[in-house]
């Protein structure tokens, strides 16, 4: 960012000097963000769940660089299960649960209504950003294929509408990214595979039951979807992040969120 820009922000240079070495950091980064036409949210890999303002690790003397269980966060078992995630890592669940309890009601298969449940988990505590693959990746060892395949979907779906199964453009999607926006060619290319693929419409249903607007005053627990999570989900005996799965160093980056290295 030009110097100039940078001082008639803060208000000038005595301003800027009167500022610690964060103060600035922080007034950089806001300075940056605001000359941006859209909002731009940190990338949060790992770094969405109860991270404290001002906890950003600095190094100073006699200070060590952070490594293993944070304090900060719920501890982790040895052999984390699902549940355990979904306790303790997943924050508040309540899209996932309220998607999950819609597809319950809409009399759908036990394996769409675990797929509702688990199809935004990378964006609750791994990665936002391409959340449909990287969700199909953390499951895949431990679901049915359909389920996994329909999360990876999903995500490209949920920006084409088609109003023959009962799935118009989000409403939501207009506020979020405006009147105009066109996804990545990706998408589409994604979207017209899917279309023509025997579990298209397991990967519609999670796009028909997510929930962006619901009821706050309907609680939905994880422990109603207990037996559905028995029944069509593997927990690895040594633990997610411990069984050297392909996507085993996925689960050990939300048990160990913050390690330096
Ligand atoms: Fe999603
Ligand atoms: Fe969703």
């Amino acid at each position: 960012m030009d110097r100039r820009k940078f001082l008639a922000y803060v208000g000038g240079a005595s301003a800027l000097a009167a500022m610690s070495a964060n103060e600035k950091a922080d007034a950089l980064e806001q300075a940056m963000t605001d000359e941006l036409e859209n909002r731009v949210v940190k990338p949060a890999i790992c770094t969405t769940f109860r991270r404290e303002a001002g906890s950003e690790i600095s190094k100073k003397p006699g200070q060590y660089f952070h490594m293993g269980h944070d304090p900060r966060l719920p501890r982790m078992s040895d052999k984390p299960t699902l549940l355990e995630f979904f306790e303790k890592r997943f924050g508040d669940a309540s899209h996932l649960l309220q998607s999950a309890r819609l597809a319950k009601i809409n009399g759908l298969p036990e394996k769409i209504v675990l797929a509702c449940l688990l199809h935004d988990i990378s964006g609750r505590a791994f990665i936002k950003t391409d959340h449909g693959y990287f969700g199909a990746q953390l499951v895949e060892p431990y679901v049915d294929e359909e389920i996994s395949w329909a999360i990876r979907y999903h995500q490209s779906l949920r920006f084409i509408p088609d109003e023959a199964v009962g799935y118009p453009y989000p409403e939501a999607y207009i506020r979020y990214f405006g009147e105009d926006f066109k996804p990545e060619p990706y998408i589409y290319e994604a979207a017209e595979y899917a279309k023509n693929h025997k579990w298209y419409m397991t990967s519609r249903q999670i796009c028909i039951n997510d929930v962006y607007s619901f009821d706050p005053n309907v609680k939905v627990s994880i422990d109603d979807f207990k037996d559905i999570i028995a029944r069509n989900w593997r927990d690895p005996e040594q633990g997610l992040g411990y069984d050297n799965s392909p996507c085993a160093h996925m689960w050990r980056a939300m048990i160990f969120p913050n390690n330096f290295l």
